[in-house]
């Protein structure tokens, strides 16, 4: 009996050592659900090791849509250049100043819009792995909305033109009392930069003033408003060139004033959309 006892003793107690060292190099490794930054800025996205681990000697490897071919790694104490993606070339610096305690953030120099997304911390020692995600969201507010009038026959068709946003803006047109105004068209892309550009169409607008507004998903955003001339007042104006010459003399004296400040009012909105 006594013998038995002993037999099984000794395998327990080898297990539960194994077992308690295992639970030592265990380690969990966490980061932020997510990080915003703005275009063309540096931005830190947060790797550690808990508990608090010296990680010098493991391998730290970023990547987000492939492990193979990946954003940044660290391995053998130096940093491997061979399979990163192109689009991180003398981007990437894994900050090692704290490592020994854990602590290894990814710096990411000049955020474009395409590398917003999902990135994967994934950290390798010879007895365990974890991996932690963490979302990078770039922020890029847009231009001035261009608003532009175009007639043709008794169609009255007023353009609003946004470009230089991420993420994807949205765009709302209101009147002078600031009641939404449903568009003809909508449309938005994104151009070689992968920021968006929006246009949208109002068709006979009955509105004197009408203001095209752009937002981002993220509170930001540009607005723009343009003094229309009244569909009735044209129609009456087109009607008086047409039939009585003096007030067609005042009329034009009257364009003089009226279209030069119109001009100034499309001036300030000049910008520079490629497409
Ligand atoms: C990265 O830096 C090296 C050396 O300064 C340079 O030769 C290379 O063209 C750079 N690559 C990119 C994509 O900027
Ligand atoms: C390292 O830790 C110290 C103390 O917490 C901190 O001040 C410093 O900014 C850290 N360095 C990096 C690169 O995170
Ligand atoms: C007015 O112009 C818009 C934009 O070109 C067009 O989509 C619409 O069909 C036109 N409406 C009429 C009544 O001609
Ligand atoms: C956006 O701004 C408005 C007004 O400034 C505020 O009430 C709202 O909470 C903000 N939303 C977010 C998501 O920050
Ligand atoms: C604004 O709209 C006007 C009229 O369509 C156009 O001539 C001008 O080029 C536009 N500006 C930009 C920056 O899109």
């Amino acid at each position: 009996m006594a013998s038995t006892m002993h037999s099984i003793k000794i395998p327990f107690f080898i297990l539960l050592l194994l077992y308690e060292r295992s639970l030592s190099v265990r380690f969990k490794v966490s980061s932020t659900p997510s990080v915003s930054a703005a275009l063309g800025s540096d931005v830190l996205l947060p790797c550690t090791l808990t508990p608090e681990m010296n990680a010098e000697m493991m391998e730290i490897r970023w990547f987000n849509y492939r492990f193979q071919i990946y954003v940044h790694r660290y391995h053998n104490k130096k940093d491997d250049y061979t399979a990163q993606m192109p689009q991180f070339a003398n981007r990437t610096e894994l900050l090692k100043e704290n490592i020994t305690r854990g602590i290894f953030p990814l710096k990411i120099h000049k955020v474009t819009a395409q590398d917003s997304g999902e990135y994967h911390c994934f950290v390798e020692s010879s007895e365990h792995h974890g991996k932690a995600i963490v979302q990078l969201l770039v922020i890029a507010v847009g231009s001035l909305p261009n608003i532009s009038s175009v007639y043709s026959e008794n169609n009255h068709t007023v353009y609003c033109e946004s470009c230089d946003w991420h993420p994807k803006p949205y765009l709302l047109w209101t009147d002078n009392e600031g009641n939404k105004i449903i568009p003809l068209m909508e449309h938005t892309f994104r151009d070689e930069n992968n920021l968006y550009h929006i246009i949208s169409a109002v068709n006979q607008p009955t509105t004197s003033y009408i203001t095209c507004t752009v937002s981002s998903s993220l509170n930001h955003s540009k607005q723009n408003s343009r003094r229309l001339i009244d569909e009735g007042q044209r129609n009456t104006a087109t009607h008086c060139i047409l039939t009585c010459p003096s007030v067609a003399v005042s009329l034009i004296c009257l364009c003089c004033i009226y279209l030069p400040a119109m001009n100034l009012g499309v001036g300030i909105t000049k910008q520079h959309c490629n497409s």
